[in-house]
């Protein structure tokens, strides 16, 4: 019985977005293997840096602040706002109000 659970929870690991279009590799993310969650190590090795992914913010006149950012928490770990396997979430709005739609 529990072990048809663990098939059952090994199968529901799915990406979606361009993610799953362009077929990314597992391990390209999971740089600590697959044991560990994926790393800002491994985004980067495809997204370059937060320069890079500001600029693909910067100047959408629909956000108030960009995300890639105009805070005062540093340059977080990509994964503290972009989940991969399950719903994203903008670590700002703990405390904001921005309407983000994180992807
Ligand atoms: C093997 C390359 C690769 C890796 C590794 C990768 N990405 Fe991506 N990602 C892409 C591509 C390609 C796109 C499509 C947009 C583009 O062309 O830049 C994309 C798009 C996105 C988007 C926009 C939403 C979407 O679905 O289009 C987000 C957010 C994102 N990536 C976050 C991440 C994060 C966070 C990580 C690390 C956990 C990561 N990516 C790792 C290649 C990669
Ligand atoms: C503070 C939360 C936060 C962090 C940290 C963060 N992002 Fe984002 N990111 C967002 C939000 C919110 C959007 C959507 C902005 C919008 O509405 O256009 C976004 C959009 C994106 C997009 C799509 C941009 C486009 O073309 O429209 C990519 C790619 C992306 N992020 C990659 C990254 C990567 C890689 C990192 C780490 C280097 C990172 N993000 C860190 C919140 C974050
Ligand atoms: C684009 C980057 C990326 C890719 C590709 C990716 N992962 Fe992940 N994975 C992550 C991140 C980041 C986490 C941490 C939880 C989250 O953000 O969803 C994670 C978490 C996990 C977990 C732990 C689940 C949990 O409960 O947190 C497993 C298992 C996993 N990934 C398996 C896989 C498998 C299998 C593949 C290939 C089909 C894969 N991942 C592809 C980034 C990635
Ligand atoms: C733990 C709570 C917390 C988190 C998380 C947080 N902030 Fe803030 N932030 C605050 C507080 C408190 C202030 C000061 C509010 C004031 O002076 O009115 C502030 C002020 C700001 C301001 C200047 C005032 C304004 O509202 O225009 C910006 C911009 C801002 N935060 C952006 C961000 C961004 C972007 C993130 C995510 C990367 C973030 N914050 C995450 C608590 C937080």
């Amino acid at each position: 019985m529990s072990a048809m659970l663990l098939t059952i929870n090994a199968n529901a690991i799915e990406l979606r977005g361009s993610h799953k279009a362009n077929h990314v590799a597992c391990k390209s993310c999971h740089t600590k293997g697959m044991k560990q969650a994926g790393t800002m190590e491994g985004c980067l090795s495809c997204h370059q840096s937060y320069e890079a992914v500001r600029a693909l913010t910067e100047g959408k006149t629909d956000l108030e602040v960009n995300p890639h950012i105009d805070g005062h928490m540093g340059e977080l770990d990509c994964t503290e706002c972009h989940h991969i396997h399950k719903p994203s979430k903008a670590v700002c709005n703990e405390c904001h109000g921005f309407d983000f739609v994180t992807p």
